[in-house]
């Protein structure tokens, strides 16, 4: 099974690399998203999989013919600038590995079972995470997503079109996310837990509510080096200002939060600026303890902008409640996976994912593999391959003992 996940890793890797980052650039619909979407094509027909498009731009490819209770494993292939290798990838290249491990034990589904790739996971060109699968589930109006736009203004419905798709088909999908019985995600972990516990993989409890909201600060543009300070308007203070109030309210809610994208216009160096829009990106253990941070961020935001004479809009881009996945499944995934009798460590994430967005209407899981330094998010972000080879034979084991798998000549 090495071999096979080796081989599609060799394939997927060079795909959208930044040459001097080394980290990855893989927007949607970008050329770089068109290649890493051609390359899990071939791989998927190179298995006999039934490869289709849905309305959204969903990526899924069939064992068997599609149909209800299906049993669906993937994850995403875009990334967050200058991301890392495994972040969505290890998923999908895992799924078709994993395939390749039932068909070597000499099984197959007695369910059908599809290998998924979600688009706009990291929204990351966009701004919506979890985008496709927020579309197929409708949690999130066609409209709203048709007018998402990118750093350069381009919506999402015209760079859909652009890449071939009709972005007039967009929409809540429920006759497909009706054939989902179950969906579990092979996803590298983003954090330190299994490294401290000193086994490969684990199991999600949950996912932490977290969201994005844009802050614009307009101030009044001038000249840096005429303009006392008593006459200016800048908006870079109040900014400033609330990067370390985001900090300190984090600290006091025990929770993180982090302003890491930020548009300076016009961005002159001899220039005071006219406006600066920045992102906070807030993550807390509970919903109300969300709340109460980003509230706490927005005042200070306030405060500051009327003692610098700037006006402040804030507007909520995202907001994802908190999901707790089905104990059920998550205790007998931890069983099936664990190792010397032990079941596998169950550990929330703070991170997002599909399975986190599609747990709203169907049963979902999460397997974690282990990250030797945590690193997400980052071109240094790494997995062991052993571990990864650990991880396509747990995802192999979760997907035959869910789909019911049969030996070619009867019962398993
Ligand atoms: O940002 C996230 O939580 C995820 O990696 N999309
Ligand atoms: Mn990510
Ligand atoms: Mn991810």
């Amino acid at each position: 099974m090495s071999d096979t996940f080796d081989g599609l890793w060799a394939g997927l890797a060079p795909l959208g690399r930044h040459r001097s980052t080394g980290g990855y650039r893989r927007f949607s619909w970008s050329a770089a998203d068109a290649e890493v979407r051609a390359w899990f094509a071939a791989a998927a027909a190179d298995r006999g999989l039934d490869v289709e498009t849905d309305r959204n731009g969903n990526l899924w490819a069939w064992w068997g013919a599609p149909g209800p209770d299906a049993v669906v494993t993937g994850s995403h292939l875009d990334s967050v600038p200058d991301g890392g290798a495994f972040d969505g990838p290890l998923g999908v290249a895992g799924a078709l590995a994993a395939v390749d491990e039932l068909r070597r034990r000499g099984l197959r589904p007695a369910r059908p079972l599809a290998v998924t790739v979600f688009v706009e996971e990291e929204g990351a060109r966009f701004g919506v995470p979890c985008l496709g699968s927020r579309l197929l589930t409708g949690a999130i109006t066609p409209e709203r997503a048709r007018g998402l736009t990118d750093a350069d203004g381009l919506s999402w419905a015209k760079a859909m079109a652009a890449a071939g798709l009709d972005p007039d088909r967009i929409g809540a999908d429920p006759e497909r996310a009706g054939r989902i019985g179950v969906f579990v995600e092979l996803h590298i972990e983003q954090g330190r837990a299994l490294v401290h516990r000193g086994v490969p993989l684990g199991v999600a409890s949950a996912v932490w509510p977290h969201g994005r909201w844009r802050l614009d600060f307009s101030g009044q543009a001038d000249h840096a080096g005429t303009t006392r300070l008593a006459d200016r308007n800048d908006p870079m203070l109040p900014f400033a200002e609330t990067v370390l109030a985001a900090r300190e309210a984090a600290e006091a809610h025990d929770a993180v939060a982090t302003i890491g994208k930020v548009h300076v216009a016009p961005n002159g160096t001899n220039a005071i600026p006219s406006r600066v829009r920045a992102w906070l990106d807030a993550r807390a253990p509970e919903d109300v303890v969300l709340r109460a941070l980003v509230d706490q961020v927005n005042e200070a935001a306030r405060r500051s902008s009327v003692r610098h004479g700037v006006a402040l809009a804030s507007y909520q881009e995202s907001l994802t409640p908190i999901v707790k996945f089905r104990p059920g499944l998550r205790d007998r995934l931890a069983a099936l996976i664990g190792a010397e009798g032990a079941p596998a460590p169950v550990l929330p994430t703070g991170a997002g994912h599909d399975a986190g967005t599609l747990a709203a209407a169907v049963p979902t899981a999460m397997l974690f593999v282990r990250n030797p330094t945590g690193v997400s998010h980052a071109p240094d972000e790494f997995a062991e391959p052993a571990d990864c080879h650990a991880g396509v034979a747990a995802l192999a084991d979760v997907l035959a003992e869910l789909a019911g798998a049969e030996t070619e000549r009867g019962a398993r």
